[in-house]
């Protein structure tokens, strides 16, 4: 990233940024020091911002930008665990979906959000092609039928199921979200999980049907299919799909209770 200024008319010596920081860019030999910032700082400085979120006097710039950049929070509006243990428990695979399009306006929301999810070296490799018309998603699926027709025997029964008219790859769905990455993505299909998980947690709060869409994500990288895929959602030859979501109002599924879990396997060492 860009230089890194620090202000000392400004700087209190607190230390925040020394221990926030990922590239230990900032450095002091005492605590009575004012924090300097190292010469390799403009090469390795991943542009986290951290420095500016955690000084509590606005006395650094990075690349250009200033704490004025960084939103406030307030710790009371974090939900606290209880309700995040019911936001994991209660996310379904959604495979019922009513007709009714989803907002154009409500997915934008969400993958606003999206954007605080961590990635690896801060690389924010991961962009969206979505589809919000159920034609379209249609024409999608007919691609990722391609694909599965060259599976077989393994996913026999999911092309009989297009073929008589069912829509076994997206449910129904009305919404499609894709996540793809260029290939200077450092760690693609990792950033592109968590980028995923996020939407599918934030649909949930949103008590929207969400469900990842396997199948599409093997057909959009398949040889035999990736190129066909690629073109139809607009990506460029060294975009790659990495992840993929339904969306939807629920349809007619009314879930009871939380599906069984087998017990945690943890084995502290
Ligand atoms: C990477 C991934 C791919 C998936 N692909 C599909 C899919 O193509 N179709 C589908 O119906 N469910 C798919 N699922 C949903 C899983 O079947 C589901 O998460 C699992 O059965 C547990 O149910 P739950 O998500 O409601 O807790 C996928 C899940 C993940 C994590």
């Amino acid at each position: 990233m860009a230089k890194i200024t620090i202000d000392k008319y400004l700087c209190v010596k607190c230390g925040q940024c020394i221990m926030a920081c990922p590239a230990r860019i900032f450095q002091r030999k005492t605590p009575n020091d004012y924090p300097v910032c190292a010469d390799y700082a403009d090469e390795t400085c991943i542009g986290c911002t951290h420095c500016l979120s955690v000084c509590p006097v606005g006395a650094i710039t990075a690349g250009g930008r200033t704490t004025a950049d960084c939103v406030s929070f307030a710790d009371s509006s974090v939900p606290r665990f209880e309700q995040i243990a019911n936001l994991a428990r209660s996310r379904r695979s959604i495979r019922s979906y009513s007709d009714r399009a989803v907002e154009t306006g409500t997915v934008e929301q969400m993958l606003d959000v999206v954007r605080y999810a961590p990635t690896a070296h801060n690389g924010l490799p991961v962009k969206w092609a979505a589809l919000n018309v159920r034609k379209k998603v249609l024409e999608l699926a007919a691609l990722t039928a391609e694909w599965a027709k060259t599976q077989l025997p393994k996913s026999a029964l999911l092309v009989a199921e297009w073929e008589r008219g069912g829509d076994p790859f997206f449910r129904g769905a009305p919404c499609v979200v894709a996540a793809y990455t260029d290939e200077t993505a450092t760690w693609p299909a990792m950033d592109a999980a968590i980028a995923v998980e996020t939407l599918d947690l934030c649909a949930t709060a949103k008590r929207l049907g969400s469900c990842w869409a396997g199948y599409f994500i093997h057909a959009a990288q398949a040889k035999e299919s990736k190129k066909a895929i690629n073109d139809f959602l607009g990506l460029k030859d060294n975009e790659t799909v990495q992840g993929g979501l339904m969306l939807g109002h629920i349809g007619t599924v009314a879930y009871q209770r939380i599906p069984y879990r087998p017990e945690v396997s943890v084995r502290w060492v």
